[in-house]
């Protein structure tokens, strides 16, 4: 079963909660909530108290992408905040960091995801792999929505499932930026299965239709 995951970035923030209600009664899994420092992206977006708020607003998976520098400080704060699934980049840190990252999240009995960007070779998730429970692989460059899909991500995609399934892990593998109904099918042929998409779905006016568009491609490949 595939899993949409709306990002918040493409919402209205002036009335955001109205805005879950409505993606979570069309269909989504998870929200995606992605949070950036200005630092490890050029941009700034929401934090800690937007992701309390809106924990006390809805019982929807909450899928925090965290685009900050040494996550490893904010992690715990992250998972009180409310976050069922924290992801932190591995090029936010070193390795040792990252690791010290993904254990702070799952002592909290949360779920920790390792995200890679675009210019990152797959081989960078080997040292997370056994420990985590989600792999982002980026199709834009973080930082701001509405981008273009880099289909050259697609042979990554591939290859981490590959090391998933040689394994034999529950790992999730899942792709942001640029995902819409025509993209998605791409996605799930490399073997991903949970799509975020911020302006395919916040976008357009007729959420249900359009998480039901990206649903309905992702199943004829
Ligand atoms: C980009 C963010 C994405 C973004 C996706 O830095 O991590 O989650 O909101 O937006 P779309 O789907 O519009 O590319
Ligand atoms: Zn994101």
């Amino acid at each position: 079963m595939i899993k949409i995951a709306p990002s918040i970035l493409a919402a209205d923030f002036s009335r955001l909660g109205g805005e879950v209600a409505d993606v979570k009664t069309s269909g989504a899994d998870y929200l995606h909530i992605d949070v950036m420092d200005g630092i490890f992206v050029p941009n700034i977006s929401v934090g800690l108290p937007v992701i309390e708020s809106l924990r006390r607003a809805t019982d929807m998976f909450f899928d925090v992408h965290l685009m900050i520098d040494r996550p490893v400080r904010f992690v715990e704060r992250f998972c009180e905040a409310g976050a069922d699934l924290v992801n932190v980049h591995a090029e936010a840190d070193t390795v040792e960091n990252t690791k010290k990252a993904v254990a702070l999240i799952k002592a909290r009995g949360k779920r920790a995801g390792v995200t890679l960007k675009p210019g990152t070779q797959a081989q960078a998730i080997l040292p997370f792999l056994d420990s985590c429970d989600l792999v982002l692989v980026m199709t834009v460059e973080p930082g701001f929505g509405g981008q273009h899909f880099m289909s050259d991500q697609l042979p990554k995609i591939s290859a981490i499932r590959q090391m998933i399934e040689a394994r034999g892990l529950a790992c999730e593998l899942e792709v942001d930026g640029g995902v819409n109904e025509r993209t998605a099918a791409l996605c799930i042929d490399a073997g991903a299965n949970v799509l975020v998409a911020g302006s395919a779905v916040f976008g357009r006016e007729d959420r249900a239709a359009a998480i039901r568009a990206i649903r309905t491609h992702s199943q004829k490949n």
